[in-house]
């Protein structure tokens, strides 16, 4: 459901909805320009010291798993590509929007959910390479969806804590998936807010509309392939116990997504095969992302 004006004026009363950071916007406003060179780059991502120190232990962890050391962020950029290091400034500049929040681990544990954005973010990046059509986006834009897909939750649970657990509490009793507890109780859902969030982040339209909508990929005329993958990546994120909390029900999947992916059932055996290394990449990543300097 599109948020409405008067649903704006309602949820502004409660939250102050954060900003992104300069750094990612100017990066992301960079990144389609062909005289972008990795200096330019590199000076950018410089001035923030705390996120250039994290950009340089991921870039050296295994989760990208680059056999030699890379010591600086220009290095890293012609190692690593623009666009990889788009999407870690991006990643680690929303994982430090929204710190730790002791408040709620009963019904929303901070860890388990960045942890299930990171699991849907590499299922996408991983399918994306499997996909047997031609597609508008590459498996790092996959792999921004998948993680910022819920990110409307974590901004709920900060900025609209109580609406948010009563939708939560809604969801266990009832046995509703957390996406339709939220709408039949509050009217709105992490997707509107998600939405209202990203308005002025300038993010490219294929990774913004699988945030807006990935519980119904129909929803959208534009963009439909990544969406349908965002909402199968989830969905497996719960096949899988990648999930915030197991007690919730997981969302319906739409049983056509994998055929219209051209993706074939041994691909979805696949990404079940590899997670257990994928796991231990999402912690890799979580534990760069959350250090303090
Ligand atoms: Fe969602
Ligand atoms: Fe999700």
């Amino acid at each position: 459901m599109p948020i409405t004006e008067q649903l704006k004026n309602k949820i502004e009363r409660f939250a102050n909805l954060p900003t992104l950071p300069q750094v990612a916007t100017r990066l992301i406003g960079m990144i389609n320009n062909p005289l972008t060179s990795a200096s330019d780059v590199a000076f950018i991502v410089g001035q923030d010291l705390s996120l250039s120190a994290k950009m340089l232990r991921l870039a050296n962890s295994a989760f990208y798993g680059i056999p030699r050391s890379i010591t600086s962020i220009g290095n890293a950029v012609v190692i690593l590509g623009l666009k990889v290091i788009n999407t870690m400034v991006l990643s680690l500049t929303v994982f430090d929007m929204f710190p730790e929040d002791k408040r709620s681990a009963a019904l929303f544990n901070r860890k388990a959910f960045w942890i299930h954005s990171l699991s849907c973010g590499l299922i996408a990046k991983f399918l994306t390479t499997r996909i047997r059509k031609v597609v508008l986006f590459d498996p790092e834009e996959a792999f921004c969806a998948g993680l910022l897909h819920d990110i409307g939750k974590v901004v709920m649970e900060q900025y609209l804590h109580e609406e948010f657990h009563q939708a939560l509490d809604y969801a266990l009793l009832n046995r509703f998936p957390i996406f339709e507890a939220e709408n039949s109780q509050l009217g709105y859902s992490h997707t509107d807010i998600a939405e209202w969030l990203t308005e002025s982040w300038s993010l490219p339209a294929e990774i913004r509309l699988s945030l807006i909508h990935h519980h119904n990929p129909a929803g959208s005329i534009q963009s439909q392939d990544i969406i349908t993958l965002i909402h199968l990546a989830d969905w497996l994120c719960y096949e899988t116990g990648m999930v915030i909390d197991g007690d919730y029900q997981p969302p319906q999947l739409q049983e056509s997504c994998i055929k219209m992916l051209k993706l074939l059932p041994r691909d979805i055996d696949t990404v079940k095969e590899i997670l257990p290394e994928e796991l231990d990449k999402t912690s890799i990543f979580y534990n760069v992302a959350r250090e303090k300097h």
